[in-house]
C-alpha cells in the first residue's frame, strides 16, 4: 500500500475510532439520564414502580435468553427500556410489544424503539387484545407484584393465568427481588412456575422465574407448587 493510502486508511480509522467513541459517551450519559428519570418516578409512585434503579444488563440479559424460542414477545412494564434493549439484541426477528402504564416512559420507548409497539396502558388492558395472536409468545415481565397496589396486582396476574392458559405453548418469564414464586396462580390448576436462574450482578440481586403449562418444565426438579412460597 502507498504512503498516500496507508495515511488514508489511518485517518479513516482514527475518524471511526473518534464516532464510536462519541456514541459510547452519548449512550451512557443516556442512560445515566433513564437512571436519574427512573429514581424520581421511582420516589413518586414506589409501588407500582417496584424498583430503586432500572433492570441491569445483565439482568436485562438473563430475562431475553429466557425468551428463547418465542415467535412472539410481549413485555410488560417495560420501564425505561433496559430489557427492551436487550430483547431487540437477543430476538431481532421476533416481533415485540412492550406494555408500560406510565405515559412519559411509554412515550421514551415508542421514540427509543421505533421497531416495538408500544401501549401505554395497564397490563391487563392490553393482554385480552393479544389473545388471538398465533404461535408461543412469551411474555417478559418486570411488574412489581409485591408492591403493586392490591387490585391491581390481582388483575394484573390473573390477566396473564388466562393469557397462558388460553395456549400451552406461551409461557410467561418474571423477575423478583426474593427467592419466593412471584405471585400465586388461582385460575391455572396446570401452571406451574420454575426457577430459572439468580442474577446477582443487579441491584438487588434478582430471581429469574418461568410460569408455564408446559410438561417438560413439570418434570423438572425445579418446578415447584402453585402455593409453594410467599
Ligand atoms: C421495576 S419497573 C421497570 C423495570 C424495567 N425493567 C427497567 O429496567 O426500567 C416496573 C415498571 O412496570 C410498570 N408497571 C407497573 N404496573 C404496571 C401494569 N399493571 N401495567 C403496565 N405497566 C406497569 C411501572 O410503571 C414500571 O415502569
Amino acid at each position: 500500500m502507498s504512503t498516500h493510502h496507508s495515511g488514508v486508511a489511518r485517518a479513516a480509522e482514527s475518524i471511526d475510532g473518534a464516532r464510536g467513541e462519541r456514541k459510547r459517551e452519548r449512550s451512557a450519559t443516556d442512560a445515566v439520564g433513564r437512571a436519574t428519570a427512573f429514581i424520581g418516578i421511582a420516589f413518586a409512585r414506589p409501588s407500582t414502580i417496584g424498583a430503586i434503579l432500572p433492570s441491569s444488563r445483565h439482568l436485562a440479559d438473563a430475562m431475553a435468553r429466557a425468551a428463547a424460542g418465542a415467535q412472539r414477545l410481549v413485555e410488560l412494564g417495560a420501564g425505561t427500556g433496559a430489557i427492551t434493549e436487550a430483547l431487540c439484541r437477543h430476538h431481532p426477528d421476533v416481533p415485540t410489544s412492550a406494555v408500560e402504564m406510565e405515559p412519559q416512559m411509554a412515550r421514551d420507548l415508542r421514540e427509543r424503539f421505533p421497531q416495538v409497539q408500544v401501549h401505554a396502558a395497564a397490563a391487563h388492558e392490553v393482554l385480552p387484545d393479544l389473545q388471538c395472536r398465533p404461535g408461543p409468545t412469551v411474555l417478559i415481565s418486570s411488574l412489581p407484584f409485591r408492591s403493586l397496589p392490591p387490585r391491581l396486582r390481582l388483575r394484573s396476574s390473573l390477566a396473564i393465568e388466562r393469557f397462558l392458559i388460553d395456549h400451552p405453548a406461551r409461557r410467561l418469564v418474571q423477575y423478583t427481588y426474593l427467592s419466593s414464586v412471584p405471585f400465586h396462580t388461582r385460575l391455572g390448576a396446570s401452571l406451574r412456575w420454575r426457577q430459572l436462574e439468580v442474577v446477582w450482578r443487579n441491584l438487588p440481586p434478582a430471581w429469574v422465574w418461568e410460569l408455564s403449562s408446559n410438561a417438560a418444565a413439570h418434570e423438572s426438579g425445579a418446578a415447584l407448587a402453585t402455593g409453594a412460597a410467599r
